[in-house]
Protein backbone atom coordinates (compact mmCIF):
# COMPACT_ATOMS: atom_id res chain seq x y z
CA UNK A 1 0.00 0.00 0.00
CA UNK A 2 1.29 3.11 -0.74
CA UNK A 3 2.21 5.42 2.23
CA UNK A 4 1.38 9.17 2.13
CA UNK A 5 3.58 12.09 3.82
CA UNK A 6 0.59 13.28 6.07
CA UNK A 7 -1.32 11.98 9.12
CA UNK A 8 -4.54 12.74 10.16
CA UNK A 9 -4.46 14.22 13.90
CA UNK A 10 -3.15 17.87 14.59
CA UNK A 11 0.12 16.94 15.67
CA UNK A 12 0.92 16.82 12.01
CA UNK A 13 4.35 17.46 11.18
CA UNK A 14 5.84 16.71 7.61
CA UNK A 15 8.71 13.74 7.43
CA UNK A 16 10.84 14.75 5.28
CA UNK A 17 12.58 11.64 5.60
CA UNK A 18 12.92 10.54 1.36
CA UNK A 19 11.47 6.85 2.17
CA UNK A 20 8.52 8.22 3.27
CA UNK A 21 8.34 10.85 0.79
CA UNK A 22 5.85 10.12 -1.80
CA UNK A 23 6.95 9.51 -5.50
CA UNK A 24 7.85 12.37 -7.37
CA UNK A 25 4.95 13.84 -9.56
CA UNK A 26 6.08 12.80 -13.31
CA UNK A 27 7.06 9.06 -12.27
CA UNK A 28 3.35 8.67 -10.93
CA UNK A 29 1.98 5.54 -13.52
CA UNK A 30 -1.27 8.25 -13.71
CA UNK A 31 0.63 10.78 -14.86
CA UNK A 32 2.45 8.73 -17.40
CA UNK A 33 -1.22 7.86 -18.15
CA UNK A 34 -2.33 11.51 -18.90
CA UNK A 35 0.33 11.93 -20.99
CA UNK A 36 -0.39 9.27 -23.44
CA UNK A 37 -4.02 10.96 -22.98
CA UNK A 38 -2.65 14.21 -23.71
CA UNK A 39 -1.00 13.45 -27.01
CA UNK A 40 -4.61 11.70 -28.41
CA UNK A 41 -6.63 14.53 -26.61
CA UNK A 42 -4.98 17.25 -27.68
CA UNK A 43 -5.28 17.03 -31.74
CA UNK A 44 -9.26 16.97 -31.30
CA UNK A 45 -10.84 20.40 -31.55
CA UNK A 46 -13.66 21.47 -29.87
CA UNK A 47 -15.73 21.45 -32.44
CA UNK A 48 -15.12 17.69 -33.11
CA UNK A 49 -15.54 17.38 -29.63
CA UNK A 50 -19.09 18.46 -29.54
CA UNK A 51 -19.87 16.74 -32.79
CA UNK A 52 -18.43 13.58 -31.45
CA UNK A 53 -20.84 13.76 -27.87
CA UNK A 54 -24.05 15.82 -28.14
CA UNK A 55 -24.37 14.99 -24.38
CA UNK A 56 -21.03 17.01 -23.78
CA UNK A 57 -23.52 20.19 -21.93
CA UNK A 58 -25.14 17.48 -19.35
CA UNK A 59 -21.66 15.14 -18.69
CA UNK A 60 -19.91 18.59 -17.96
CA UNK A 61 -21.51 20.82 -16.01
CA UNK A 62 -22.56 20.66 -12.02
CA UNK A 63 -23.89 22.47 -9.30
CA UNK A 64 -22.22 23.36 -6.23
CA UNK A 65 -23.03 26.02 -3.22
CA UNK A 66 -25.29 28.57 -5.95
CA UNK A 67 -22.69 28.19 -8.56
CA UNK A 68 -23.35 26.95 -12.03
CA UNK A 69 -20.20 25.48 -14.05
CA UNK A 70 -20.13 24.70 -17.44
CA UNK A 71 -16.77 23.00 -18.31
CA UNK A 72 -17.84 21.40 -21.66
CA UNK A 73 -15.92 23.98 -23.57
CA UNK A 74 -13.06 22.42 -22.38
CA UNK A 75 -10.36 20.13 -24.40
CA UNK A 76 -11.00 17.05 -22.42
CA UNK A 77 -13.18 13.78 -23.33
CA UNK A 78 -14.96 11.63 -20.80
CA UNK A 79 -12.06 9.37 -20.52
CA UNK A 80 -10.14 13.00 -19.18
CA UNK A 81 -11.66 13.71 -15.90
CA UNK A 82 -11.14 10.18 -14.41
CA UNK A 83 -7.84 10.24 -15.72
CA UNK A 84 -7.01 13.50 -13.33
CA UNK A 85 -9.29 12.50 -10.63
CA UNK A 86 -7.13 9.05 -10.82
CA UNK A 87 -3.94 11.01 -10.17
CA UNK A 88 -5.47 13.46 -7.32
CA UNK A 89 -6.50 9.92 -5.58
CA UNK A 90 -2.49 8.77 -6.26
CA UNK A 91 -1.57 12.50 -4.42
CA UNK A 92 -3.62 11.44 -1.39
CA UNK A 93 -5.66 14.52 -2.24
CA UNK A 94 -8.86 12.41 -0.32
CA UNK A 95 -6.13 12.76 2.74
CA UNK A 96 -4.46 15.76 2.09
CA UNK A 97 -8.45 17.78 2.48
CA UNK A 98 -8.86 15.77 5.65
CA UNK A 99 -5.87 17.03 7.28
CA UNK A 100 -6.45 20.74 6.39
CA UNK A 101 -10.16 20.49 7.76
CA UNK A 102 -9.07 19.19 10.67
CA UNK A 103 -5.92 21.30 12.35
CA UNK A 104 -3.32 19.06 10.50
CA UNK A 105 -0.44 21.71 10.93
CA UNK A 106 0.10 21.80 6.78
CA UNK A 107 2.18 24.40 6.37
CA UNK A 108 4.83 22.41 6.77
CA UNK A 109 7.81 25.24 6.47
CA UNK A 110 5.99 27.36 8.96
CA UNK A 111 4.79 24.48 11.07
CA UNK A 112 1.33 26.02 11.03
CA UNK A 113 -2.31 24.76 10.04
CA UNK A 114 -4.37 26.46 7.50
CA UNK A 115 -7.14 26.74 9.05
CA UNK A 116 -9.56 29.25 7.18
CA UNK A 117 -12.15 27.14 7.12
CA UNK A 118 -12.62 27.00 10.58
CA UNK A 119 -13.67 30.71 10.26
CA UNK A 120 -16.70 30.00 8.32
CA UNK A 121 -17.38 26.65 10.90
CA UNK A 122 -20.60 27.06 12.63
CA UNK A 123 -21.23 27.91 16.42
CA UNK A 124 -22.07 24.19 17.41
CA UNK A 125 -19.00 22.72 15.72
CA UNK A 126 -15.72 21.84 17.19
CA UNK A 127 -12.04 21.93 15.66
CA UNK A 128 -9.23 20.65 17.73
CA UNK A 129 -5.69 22.43 17.43
CA UNK A 130 -3.36 21.31 19.43
CA UNK A 131 -6.15 20.01 21.48
CA UNK A 132 -7.86 23.29 21.84
CA UNK A 133 -11.48 23.52 20.04
CA UNK A 134 -10.92 27.31 18.27
CA UNK A 135 -14.22 27.55 17.17
CA UNK A 136 -15.55 29.45 20.36
CA UNK A 137 -12.46 31.90 20.08
CA UNK A 138 -13.82 32.44 15.90
CA UNK A 139 -16.78 33.46 17.78
CA UNK A 140 -16.03 35.36 20.34
CA UNK A 141 -14.28 37.85 17.75
CA UNK A 142 -17.11 37.77 14.91
CA UNK A 143 -19.77 38.96 18.17
CA UNK A 144 -16.65 41.54 18.66
CA UNK A 145 -16.87 42.57 15.18
CA UNK A 146 -20.32 42.79 15.28
CA UNK A 147 -21.08 45.03 18.20
CA UNK A 148 -18.79 47.45 17.15
CA UNK A 149 -20.09 47.55 13.06
CA UNK A 150 -23.21 48.19 14.75
CA UNK A 151 -22.01 50.88 16.85
CA UNK A 152 -20.40 52.63 13.85
CA UNK A 153 -23.33 52.08 11.09
CA UNK A 154 -25.62 53.10 14.15
CA UNK A 155 -23.93 56.16 14.48
CA UNK A 156 -23.06 55.44 18.51
CA UNK A 157 -19.74 54.94 17.86
CA UNK A 158 -18.17 59.13 17.84
CA UNK A 159 -14.64 60.70 17.16
CA UNK A 160 -12.79 62.70 19.38
CA UNK A 161 -15.10 65.82 18.78
CA UNK A 162 -18.33 64.07 19.07
CA UNK A 163 -19.20 63.49 15.22
CA UNK A 164 -20.34 60.44 14.23
CA UNK A 165 -17.97 58.32 11.75
CA UNK A 166 -18.96 58.35 7.73
CA UNK A 167 -15.40 57.49 6.94
CA UNK A 168 -13.51 54.05 7.22
CA UNK A 169 -10.33 53.81 5.99
CA UNK A 170 -8.92 50.18 6.06
CA UNK A 171 -5.02 50.37 5.74
CA UNK A 172 -3.22 46.61 5.04
CA UNK A 173 -1.30 45.82 2.27
CA UNK A 174 -1.52 42.43 0.69
CA UNK A 175 -3.97 39.77 2.23
CA UNK A 176 -4.85 42.90 4.37
CA UNK A 177 -5.89 44.78 1.44
CA UNK A 178 -7.08 42.73 -1.40
CA UNK A 179 -9.59 40.76 0.20
CA UNK A 180 -11.44 43.26 2.20
CA UNK A 181 -11.13 45.71 -1.21
CA UNK A 182 -12.45 43.28 -3.59
CA UNK A 183 -15.59 42.28 -1.18
CA UNK A 184 -16.33 46.17 -0.32
CA UNK A 185 -16.44 46.68 -4.19
CA UNK A 186 -18.54 44.01 -4.69
CA UNK A 187 -20.94 44.22 -2.18
CA UNK A 188 -21.87 47.82 -2.58
CA UNK A 189 -25.33 47.04 -3.40
CA UNK A 190 -25.25 45.31 0.12
CA UNK A 191 -23.53 48.08 1.66
CA UNK A 192 -25.23 51.27 4.18
CA UNK A 193 -24.75 54.18 1.42
CA UNK A 194 -24.24 56.72 4.19
CA UNK A 195 -20.48 55.45 4.70
CA UNK A 196 -17.68 55.77 2.62
CA UNK A 197 -15.03 52.99 2.80
CA UNK A 198 -11.64 53.34 1.47
CA UNK A 199 -8.27 51.47 1.28
CA UNK A 200 -4.60 52.40 1.65
CA UNK A 201 -2.21 50.19 0.91
CA UNK A 202 1.12 51.24 -0.91
CA UNK A 203 3.34 53.18 0.61
CA UNK A 204 3.81 55.80 -2.07
CA UNK A 205 2.34 58.64 -0.13
CA UNK A 206 0.25 59.71 -2.91
CA UNK A 207 -2.14 56.80 -1.72
CA UNK A 208 -2.74 58.12 1.48
CA UNK A 209 -3.07 61.37 0.15
CA UNK A 210 -5.40 60.69 -2.29
CA UNK A 211 -7.61 58.41 -0.60
CA UNK A 212 -8.05 61.66 2.50
CA UNK A 213 -7.67 64.36 0.68
CA UNK A 214 -11.28 65.22 0.71
CA UNK A 215 -12.05 63.57 4.13
CA UNK A 216 -12.74 65.04 7.95
CA UNK A 217 -10.48 63.29 10.28
CA UNK A 218 -13.99 64.49 12.97
CA UNK A 219 -15.81 61.68 10.91
CA UNK A 220 -12.86 58.86 9.80
CA UNK A 221 -11.88 56.06 11.29
CA UNK A 222 -9.38 53.85 10.50
CA UNK A 223 -8.72 50.31 10.84
CA UNK A 224 -5.15 49.28 11.01
CA UNK A 225 -5.04 45.54 9.64
CA UNK A 226 -2.24 43.66 9.90
CA UNK A 227 -1.66 40.11 10.99
CA UNK A 228 2.05 41.03 12.35
CA UNK A 229 1.27 44.59 12.80
CA UNK A 230 4.79 45.21 11.47
CA UNK A 231 4.49 45.25 8.01
CA UNK A 232 6.79 48.20 6.82
CA UNK A 233 3.85 49.53 4.30
CA UNK A 234 0.92 49.47 6.52
CA UNK A 235 2.93 50.84 9.92
CA UNK A 236 4.43 53.76 7.73
CA UNK A 237 0.80 54.88 6.58
CA UNK A 238 -0.94 54.48 10.39
CA UNK A 239 2.12 56.69 11.30
CA UNK A 240 0.77 58.89 8.25
CA UNK A 241 -2.97 58.57 9.88
CA UNK A 242 -2.22 58.87 13.26
CA UNK A 243 -0.36 62.38 12.27
CA UNK A 244 -3.08 63.12 9.75
CA UNK A 245 -5.38 62.92 12.76
CA UNK A 246 -3.54 64.90 14.94
CA UNK A 247 -2.93 67.95 12.48
CA UNK A 248 -6.50 68.21 11.71
CA UNK A 249 -7.93 67.54 15.90
CA UNK A 250 -5.04 69.14 17.58
CA UNK A 251 -2.33 67.47 19.28
CA UNK A 252 -4.01 66.39 22.08
CA UNK A 253 -6.56 64.64 20.31
CA UNK A 254 -8.27 61.47 22.02
CA UNK A 255 -6.82 59.34 18.65
CA UNK A 256 -8.23 56.08 20.35
CA UNK A 257 -11.19 56.70 18.92
CA UNK A 258 -9.87 57.35 15.19
CA UNK A 259 -7.79 53.94 15.56
CA UNK A 260 -9.09 50.44 15.53
CA UNK A 261 -6.57 47.27 14.73
CA UNK A 262 -7.00 43.83 13.43
CA UNK A 263 -4.18 42.00 14.38
CA UNK A 264 -2.81 38.91 16.31
CA UNK A 265 -0.13 41.24 17.93
CA UNK A 266 -1.61 42.03 21.21
CA UNK A 267 1.90 44.21 22.14
CA UNK A 268 2.26 46.32 18.96
CA UNK A 269 -1.14 47.33 18.74
CA UNK A 270 -0.93 48.54 22.20
CA UNK A 271 2.44 50.29 21.13
CA UNK A 272 1.19 51.88 18.54
CA UNK A 273 -1.53 53.80 20.79
CA UNK A 274 -4.71 51.55 19.74
CA UNK A 275 -6.82 50.38 22.94
CA UNK A 276 -6.37 46.58 22.68
CA UNK A 277 -10.34 46.67 23.47
CA UNK A 278 -10.61 48.35 20.23
CA UNK A 279 -8.60 44.99 18.57
CA UNK A 280 -9.98 42.38 16.84
CA UNK A 281 -7.51 39.19 16.93
CA UNK A 282 -7.11 36.03 14.85
CA UNK A 283 -4.23 33.19 14.65
CA UNK A 284 -1.45 31.94 13.37
CA UNK A 285 -3.30 29.28 11.39
CA UNK A 286 -5.14 32.33 9.05
CA UNK A 287 -2.68 32.70 6.06
CA UNK A 288 -2.72 36.42 4.92
CA UNK A 289 -4.29 35.75 1.68
CA UNK A 290 -7.34 33.53 3.36
CA UNK A 291 -7.94 36.37 5.50
CA UNK A 292 -10.86 38.10 4.44
CA UNK A 293 -13.54 36.22 6.37
CA UNK A 294 -11.52 36.86 9.34
CA UNK A 295 -11.39 39.71 11.57
CA UNK A 296 -9.23 41.08 8.23
CA UNK A 297 -12.95 41.61 6.78
CA UNK A 298 -13.64 43.91 9.59
CA UNK A 299 -14.41 46.76 6.80
CA UNK A 300 -16.65 44.31 5.13
CA UNK A 301 -18.86 43.81 8.26
CA UNK A 302 -18.72 47.27 8.71
CA UNK A 303 -20.18 48.40 5.34
CA UNK A 304 -22.76 45.61 4.89
CA UNK A 305 -23.34 44.55 8.80
CA UNK A 306 -23.26 41.71 10.96
CA UNK A 307 -26.56 39.86 8.96
CA UNK A 308 -24.57 40.52 5.65
CA UNK A 309 -21.54 39.30 6.71
CA UNK A 310 -22.97 36.14 8.04
CA UNK A 311 -24.45 35.27 5.10
CA UNK A 312 -21.14 35.49 3.45
CA UNK A 313 -19.68 33.51 5.82
CA UNK A 314 -22.61 30.91 5.16
CA UNK A 315 -21.45 31.08 1.53
CA UNK A 316 -18.03 30.36 2.09
CA UNK A 317 -19.51 27.89 4.32
CA UNK A 318 -21.71 26.00 1.69
CA UNK A 319 -18.55 25.48 -1.17
CA UNK A 320 -16.39 24.02 2.10
CA UNK A 321 -18.90 21.89 2.74
CA UNK A 322 -18.85 20.95 -1.32
CA UNK A 323 -14.95 20.45 -1.12
CA UNK A 324 -15.19 18.15 1.52
CA UNK A 325 -18.07 16.21 1.30
CA UNK A 326 -18.76 15.80 -2.68
CA UNK A 327 -16.98 12.83 -4.61
CA UNK A 328 -14.48 14.18 -6.86
CA UNK A 329 -16.23 13.72 -10.03
CA UNK A 330 -18.70 16.07 -9.22
CA UNK A 331 -16.32 18.31 -7.07
CA UNK A 332 -16.07 22.11 -8.24
CA UNK A 333 -13.00 22.77 -6.62
CA UNK A 334 -11.76 19.49 -7.51
CA UNK A 335 -12.49 19.95 -11.23
CA UNK A 336 -11.19 23.53 -11.92
CA UNK A 337 -7.80 22.47 -10.37
CA UNK A 338 -7.47 19.57 -12.22
CA UNK A 339 -8.27 21.25 -15.19
CA UNK A 340 -5.59 23.69 -14.57
CA UNK A 341 -2.98 21.07 -14.06
CA UNK A 342 -4.10 20.13 -17.78
CA UNK A 343 -3.35 23.07 -19.45
CA UNK A 344 -0.80 24.14 -16.97
CA UNK A 345 1.31 20.90 -17.39
CA UNK A 346 -0.03 19.00 -20.27
CA UNK A 347 -0.61 21.56 -22.63
CA UNK A 348 1.47 24.16 -21.02
CA UNK A 349 0.00 27.41 -21.14
CA UNK A 350 1.47 29.58 -18.94
CA UNK A 351 -1.40 31.61 -17.55
CA UNK A 352 -4.63 31.63 -16.94
CA UNK A 353 -7.35 34.76 -17.15
CA UNK A 354 -10.31 35.46 -15.30
CA UNK A 355 -13.01 37.48 -16.42
CA UNK A 356 -15.86 38.71 -14.41
CA UNK A 357 -19.07 39.70 -16.18
CA UNK A 358 -20.02 41.94 -13.43
CA UNK A 359 -18.42 45.81 -12.89
CA UNK A 360 -18.92 44.73 -9.09
CA UNK A 361 -16.68 41.97 -9.13
CA UNK A 362 -13.54 44.93 -11.03
CA UNK A 363 -11.15 43.56 -7.79
CA UNK A 364 -11.65 39.57 -8.00
CA UNK A 365 -8.75 39.09 -10.75
CA UNK A 366 -6.29 41.44 -8.37
CA UNK A 367 -7.46 39.60 -5.02
CA UNK A 368 -6.81 35.87 -7.11
CA UNK A 369 -3.32 37.25 -8.01
CA UNK A 370 -2.33 37.01 -4.35
CA UNK A 371 -4.24 34.12 -3.84
CA UNK A 372 -3.09 31.85 -6.28
CA UNK A 373 0.41 33.24 -6.64
CA UNK A 374 1.75 33.76 -3.30
CA UNK A 375 0.30 30.21 -3.03
CA UNK A 376 1.60 28.01 -5.92
CA UNK A 377 4.48 30.67 -7.37
CA UNK A 378 6.77 27.82 -5.68
CA UNK A 379 9.69 25.73 -6.68
CA UNK A 380 10.25 23.19 -4.60
CA UNK A 381 8.39 20.46 -3.00
CA UNK A 382 7.74 19.99 0.34
CA UNK A 383 10.94 18.13 1.25
CA UNK A 384 12.97 21.31 -0.33
CA UNK A 385 13.98 19.46 -4.03
CA UNK A 386 13.53 21.52 -7.23
CA UNK A 387 10.49 20.62 -8.90
CA UNK A 388 10.67 19.10 -12.28
CA UNK A 389 7.38 20.35 -13.68
CA UNK A 390 5.49 23.66 -14.10
CA UNK A 391 4.03 25.15 -10.65
CA UNK A 392 1.34 27.98 -10.82
CA UNK A 393 0.03 29.84 -13.26
CA UNK A 394 0.20 33.83 -13.95
CA UNK A 395 -3.32 34.43 -13.30
CA UNK A 396 -4.54 37.87 -14.59
CA UNK A 397 -7.89 39.29 -15.99
CA UNK A 398 -10.19 42.16 -15.86
CA UNK A 399 -14.24 42.94 -15.82
CA UNK A 400 -15.83 42.17 -18.86
CA UNK A 401 -16.68 43.95 -21.80
CA UNK A 402 -13.98 45.77 -21.24
CA UNK A 403 -11.35 43.41 -21.33
CA UNK A 404 -13.34 42.59 -24.76
CA UNK A 405 -12.17 46.17 -26.39
CA UNK A 406 -8.66 45.47 -24.76
CA UNK A 407 -6.75 42.19 -24.68
CA UNK A 408 -9.19 39.90 -26.15
CA UNK A 409 -7.39 39.86 -29.12
CA UNK A 410 -4.64 38.02 -28.13
CA UNK A 411 -6.81 35.27 -26.75
CA UNK A 412 -8.95 34.96 -30.09
CA UNK A 413 -5.99 35.58 -32.62
CA UNK A 414 -2.38 35.03 -30.57
CA UNK A 415 -0.44 32.19 -30.02
CA UNK A 416 -0.95 31.26 -26.75
CA UNK A 417 -3.45 29.21 -25.06
CA UNK A 418 -4.89 31.03 -22.36
CA UNK A 419 -7.33 28.98 -20.39
CA UNK A 420 -10.23 31.48 -18.99
CA UNK A 421 -12.74 30.96 -16.62
CA UNK A 422 -15.80 33.41 -17.29
CA UNK A 423 -18.15 34.17 -14.72
CA UNK A 424 -21.61 35.77 -14.80
CA UNK A 425 -24.78 36.86 -13.26
CA UNK A 426 -28.40 36.48 -14.07
CA UNK A 427 -29.46 39.30 -12.39
CA UNK A 428 -27.94 42.64 -11.31
CA UNK A 429 -30.06 45.23 -9.04
CA UNK A 430 -28.88 48.06 -11.43
CA UNK A 431 -29.98 46.53 -14.34
CA UNK A 432 -32.94 46.18 -16.32
CA UNK A 433 -33.25 42.54 -17.52
CA UNK A 434 -32.79 44.28 -21.18
CA UNK A 435 -29.46 45.76 -19.97
CA UNK A 436 -27.99 42.21 -18.21
CA UNK A 437 -28.97 40.27 -21.03
CA UNK A 438 -26.60 42.65 -22.96
CA UNK A 439 -24.05 42.02 -20.46
CA UNK A 440 -24.47 38.37 -20.65
CA UNK A 441 -25.18 37.71 -24.26
CA UNK A 442 -21.24 38.98 -24.63
CA UNK A 443 -19.70 36.69 -22.07
CA UNK A 444 -21.65 33.83 -23.96
CA UNK A 445 -21.04 34.98 -26.91
CA UNK A 446 -17.20 34.66 -26.20
CA UNK A 447 -17.15 32.11 -24.65
CA UNK A 448 -18.45 30.21 -27.76
CA UNK A 449 -16.38 31.99 -30.18
CA UNK A 450 -13.15 31.49 -28.08
CA UNK A 451 -14.22 27.62 -28.51
CA UNK A 452 -15.54 27.25 -31.91
CA UNK A 453 -13.83 30.47 -33.53
CA UNK A 454 -14.79 30.53 -37.31
CA UNK A 455 -13.27 28.65 -40.29
CA UNK A 456 -11.79 30.49 -43.31
CA UNK A 457 -14.01 28.62 -45.52
CA UNK A 458 -17.06 30.31 -42.80
CA UNK A 459 -15.43 34.23 -43.39
CA UNK A 460 -15.46 33.63 -47.12
CA UNK A 461 -18.99 32.28 -47.38
CA UNK A 462 -19.96 35.15 -45.45
CA UNK A 463 -18.43 37.34 -48.30
CA UNK A 464 -14.43 37.85 -47.00
CA UNK A 465 -12.31 38.69 -49.66
CA UNK A 466 -10.11 35.91 -49.94
CA UNK A 467 -6.82 37.98 -48.80
CA UNK A 468 -8.30 38.65 -45.62
CA UNK A 469 -10.05 35.51 -45.19
CA UNK A 470 -6.89 34.34 -42.87
CA UNK A 471 -6.76 37.42 -40.63
CA UNK A 472 -10.92 37.33 -40.16
CA UNK A 473 -10.52 33.81 -39.37
CA UNK A 474 -10.79 32.40 -35.93
CA UNK A 475 -8.74 29.24 -34.47
CA UNK A 476 -10.62 28.63 -32.03
CA UNK A 477 -10.15 25.62 -30.03
CA UNK A 478 -9.38 27.96 -26.71
CA UNK A 479 -10.63 26.54 -23.46
CA UNK A 480 -12.89 28.27 -20.70
CA UNK A 481 -15.20 27.76 -17.69
CA UNK A 482 -18.29 29.28 -17.36
CA UNK A 483 -19.25 30.19 -13.61
CA UNK A 484 -23.04 31.29 -13.54
CA UNK A 485 -25.11 32.26 -10.20
CA UNK A 486 -28.25 33.80 -9.69
CA UNK A 487 -27.17 37.01 -8.42
CA UNK A 488 -24.36 38.54 -6.48
CA UNK A 489 -24.73 38.55 -2.86
CA UNK A 490 -22.76 37.84 -0.24
CA UNK A 491 -23.42 34.34 -0.44
CA UNK A 492 -22.37 33.83 -3.46
CA UNK A 493 -19.19 35.90 -3.18
CA UNK A 494 -18.37 33.46 -0.05
CA UNK A 495 -19.01 30.41 -2.70
CA UNK A 496 -16.83 31.69 -4.98
CA UNK A 497 -13.65 32.83 -2.65
CA UNK A 498 -13.72 29.20 -1.28
CA UNK A 499 -14.17 27.92 -5.05
CA UNK A 500 -10.48 29.29 -5.71
CA UNK A 501 -9.54 28.75 -2.14
CA UNK A 502 -9.84 24.96 -2.58
CA UNK A 503 -8.67 25.02 -6.39
CA UNK A 504 -5.46 26.55 -4.90
CA UNK A 505 -5.34 24.04 -2.32
CA UNK A 506 -5.90 20.96 -4.20
CA UNK A 507 -3.11 21.73 -7.08
CA UNK A 508 -0.54 22.43 -4.57
CA UNK A 509 -1.21 18.86 -2.78
CA UNK A 510 -0.63 17.62 -6.52
CA UNK A 511 2.34 19.88 -7.36
CA UNK A 512 3.46 18.79 -3.86
CA UNK A 513 4.52 22.13 -2.98
CA UNK A 514 3.38 24.46 0.33
CA UNK A 515 0.69 26.60 -1.02
CA UNK A 516 0.83 28.84 2.84
CA UNK A 517 4.25 29.65 3.27
CA UNK A 518 5.85 32.83 1.30
CA UNK A 519 9.36 33.01 1.73
CA UNK A 520 10.15 35.09 -1.77
CA UNK A 521 8.96 38.13 -0.53
CA UNK A 522 11.31 38.20 2.20
CA UNK A 523 14.56 39.20 0.03
CA UNK A 524 12.92 42.54 -1.30
CA UNK A 525 11.71 43.55 2.32
CA UNK A 526 14.99 42.77 3.67
CA UNK A 527 17.39 44.63 1.19
CA UNK A 528 14.88 47.42 1.14
CA UNK A 529 15.70 48.78 4.51
CA UNK A 530 20.20 48.16 3.80
CA UNK A 531 19.06 50.91 0.61
CA UNK A 532 16.80 52.84 2.10
CA UNK A 533 19.81 53.48 5.00
CA UNK A 534 21.92 54.36 1.95
CA UNK A 535 19.71 56.72 0.53
CA UNK A 536 19.34 58.56 4.02
CA UNK A 537 23.04 58.08 4.70
CA UNK A 538 24.92 61.45 4.58
CA UNK A 539 28.32 60.37 3.60
CA UNK A 540 26.87 56.86 1.25
CA UNK A 541 29.44 54.70 0.70
CA UNK A 542 27.66 52.25 -2.29
CA UNK A 543 29.23 49.56 -0.27
CA UNK A 544 27.59 46.02 0.25
CA UNK A 545 25.70 47.10 -3.14
CA UNK A 546 25.79 45.66 -6.45
CA UNK A 547 26.94 48.35 -8.52
CA UNK A 548 23.89 48.33 -10.56
CA UNK A 549 21.85 49.01 -7.82
CA UNK A 550 24.66 51.47 -6.44
CA UNK A 551 24.68 53.43 -9.82
CA UNK A 552 20.63 53.41 -9.50
CA UNK A 553 21.48 54.96 -5.84
CA UNK A 554 23.65 57.90 -6.82
CA UNK A 555 21.30 58.96 -9.48
CA UNK A 556 18.60 59.23 -7.48
CA UNK A 557 20.35 61.14 -4.66
CA UNK A 558 21.65 63.29 -7.50
CA UNK A 559 18.00 64.03 -9.08
CA UNK A 560 16.14 63.63 -5.60
CA UNK A 561 18.25 66.42 -4.15
CA UNK A 562 19.24 67.15 -1.01
O1 LIG B 1 4.51 40.31 2.06
C1 LIG B 1 3.54 39.36 1.91
C2 LIG B 1 2.60 39.34 3.07
O2 LIG B 1 3.18 38.67 4.13
C3 LIG B 1 1.28 38.71 2.68
O3 LIG B 1 1.30 37.34 2.73
C4 LIG B 1 0.35 39.35 3.63
O4 LIG B 1 -0.97 39.22 3.19
C5 LIG B 1 0.86 40.77 3.60
O5 LIG B 1 2.26 40.65 3.52
C6 LIG B 1 0.45 41.64 4.74
O6 LIG B 1 0.89 41.15 5.97
P1 LIG B 1 0.34 41.72 7.34
O7 LIG B 1 -1.13 41.42 7.41
O8 LIG B 1 1.10 41.02 8.40
O9 LIG B 1 0.59 43.20 7.38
Amino acid sequence: MQRLPIILDSHFVYNADPTLAAPALIERPEWTALQGHFEAVHARSLRELFQADGERERHFSLEAAGLYFDFSKHRIDRSTLPQLIALARACGLAEHIEAMFTGAKINTSEKRAALHTALRAPRTSQIFLDGVDVVPGVHEVLDQMGRFALEVRSGAWLGHTGRRIRNVVNIGIGGSDLGPAMAYEALRPYSLPELRVRFVANVDASDFAESTRDLDAAETLFIVASKTFTTLETMTNAHRARAWVRTQLGPDAQVARHFVAVSTNHEAVSAFGIDTANMFGFWDWVGGRFSMDSAIGLSTMVAIGPAGFAELLGGFRQMDEHFRHTPFEANAPVIMALLGIWYNNFFRAQTAAVLPYSQYLRHFPAYLQQLTMESNGKHVTHAGKKVDYQTGPIYWGQQGTNGQHSFYELLHQGTRLVPVDFIGFCRNPDATPADQDLLIANLFAQGAALAFGKTEAEVLTAGSDRALAPHRAYEGNRPSTTILAETLSPATLGSLVALYEHLVFTQGVIWDINSFDQWGVELGKVLAQGVVAELANPSPTGAGHDVSTAALIARYRTLRGP
